[in-house]
């Protein structure tokens, strides 16, 4: 039927770990209201000391997290498919902590603004959660290395 067509197949969405609690209809519908944003290879996502106003999911590809001290430029982590960043700033109201480059031939990341994820993190408070969680982490990770 038209309707089940139209509804995208399980195996055609990326698995996003962040929104593993979200039902999939919300699920769906978050894909639906965000932009997909294409990058080539060094094309640069997110600008270390900018203002963040979004976060984003990687869809396909994948990317390095950089960051520039004086004159010294660091690897801090590689996220794949499935992972997200720039979840910082907007949690924190900081500049951007580091850039985001992509690192391979296309990136596809689902752009998240901050209204869109207040209001998911309204009707699920688990996805606010897991957020916290994994920005912990990286904190943490950031201190330690
Ligand atoms: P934000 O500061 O908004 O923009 C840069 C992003 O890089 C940051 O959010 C995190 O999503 C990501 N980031 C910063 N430090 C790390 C780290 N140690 N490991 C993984 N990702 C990081």
């Amino acid at each position: 039927e038209p309707i089940a067509e139209a509804a995208p197949q399980d195996e055609a969405l990326p698995k996003i770990p962040l929104f593993s609690d979200l039902p999939r209809d919300a699920f769906i519908a978050l894909f639906e209201r965000c932009p997909l944003r294409r990058f080539p290879e060094g094309g640069r996502i997110i600008e270390q000391g900018t203002k963040g106003d979004a976060f984003y999911v990687i869809c396909a590809g994948r990317v390095r997290i950089v960051r520039q001290t004086g004159a010294e430029q660091r690897e801090l982590a590689q996220l794949g498919e499935g992972a997200f960043f720039g979840e910082m700033a907007l949690l924190s109201g900081a500049p951007r902590s580091a850039s985001v480059v992509s690192a391979s031939e296309e990136t596809q990341v689902l752009e998240i603004s901050a209204p869109v994820l207040a209001g998911l993190s309204r009707s699920y408070p688990q996805v606010a959660r897991a957020l916290r969680r994994f920005c912990r982490q990286r904190l943490l990770s950031d201190v330690v290395n």
